[in-house]
């Protein structure tokens, strides 16, 4: 097979070429990052997790008529994709305080907030990813005060979807990561969710021991993060049959 264009090479997938004009190959590495690769490794099997646990959502989100780049799997590592234009954002909706906002305010961990609560970062590595207010966000120009408003209804969207999915099999969704991207149809421009949604992007605890099931098991060291992503994808049935 001929060798495709590579595109972008990110920490956890890289794009390449798609086979028609306006797609892309969007393909899922083993290697994990976290504390904007301060550490690093290779997971076995986490990039076909993820690839079938992202399939998963974006289909379940599609089907409820969340629009979202994807556009099929093509095998165990790859899916083929809408080339969006990416804003520059991290949208992080957030359930139950957790990580670095449980830090910021001296929360505990896993207290209820008492709405799901939106923000935004923006996305640079150099600077780690800083958030950000929608001030900056509209006088920068990465966004609109419509796009701004539009991204917070899909990302409540996505939120109900995803809390209730992960609800029915016993996982609590304490917050989560999605991005954004633009496409044009016919001069119209759309917001469309783009990237990834897995447990790299998600915290996921189980709703009756509490136990981790996502990315912060490897940022802190708590065991088998393949482990981990095969007993969501086990619970959802989307367990891939070779992994
Ligand atoms: O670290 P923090 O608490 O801000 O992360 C909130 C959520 O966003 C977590 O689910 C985390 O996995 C996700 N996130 C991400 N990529 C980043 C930053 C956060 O997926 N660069």
């Amino acid at each position: 097979m001929a060798r495709r264009k590579k595109l972008y090479e990110g920490k956890a997938k890289i794009l390449y070429e798609g086979p028609e004009p306006g797609t892309l190959v969007q393909y899922f590495k083993d290697d994990a990052t976290a504390f904007n690769a301060e550490k690093r490794a290779t997971i076995e099997g986490k990039g076909v997790l993820n690839n079938r646990l992202s399939e998963f959502f974006m289909t379940g989100l599609g089907n409820i008529g969340v629009p979202t780049h994807f556009i099929k799997r093509l095998n165990m590592r790859e899916q083929l994709i809408r080339q969006v234009e990416i804003i520059p954002l991290e949208v992080i909706v957030r359930n139950f305080a957790a990580g670095s906002m449980a830090k910021r305010l001296g929360l505990e961990e896993g207290t209820p907030l008492p709405r799901p609560i939106i923000e935004f970062s923006y996305k640079d590595d150099a600077l780690g990813d800083p958030l950000v207010p929608e001030e900056y966000i509209i006088a920068f120009g990465w966004a609109s005060q419509q796009d701004l408003d539009d991204i917070v209804a899909l990302a409540l969207r996505v939120n109900d979807f995803m809390a209730g999915v992960m609800f029915a099999v016993g996982i609590k969704l304490v917050d989560f990561k999605i991005e954004i991207g633009r496409v044009w149809d016919n001069d119209y421009m759309r917001l469309i969710l783009a990237d990834e949604i897995s447990p790299d992007s998600c915290r996921l605890w189980d709703i009756e021991t509490g136990q981790k099931l996502d990315k912060d098991v490897f940022r802190r060291d708590l065991g088998s993060l393949t482990d981990a992503y095969t007993e969501v994808a086990r619970r959802l049935g989307v367990l891939p049959t070779n992994v």
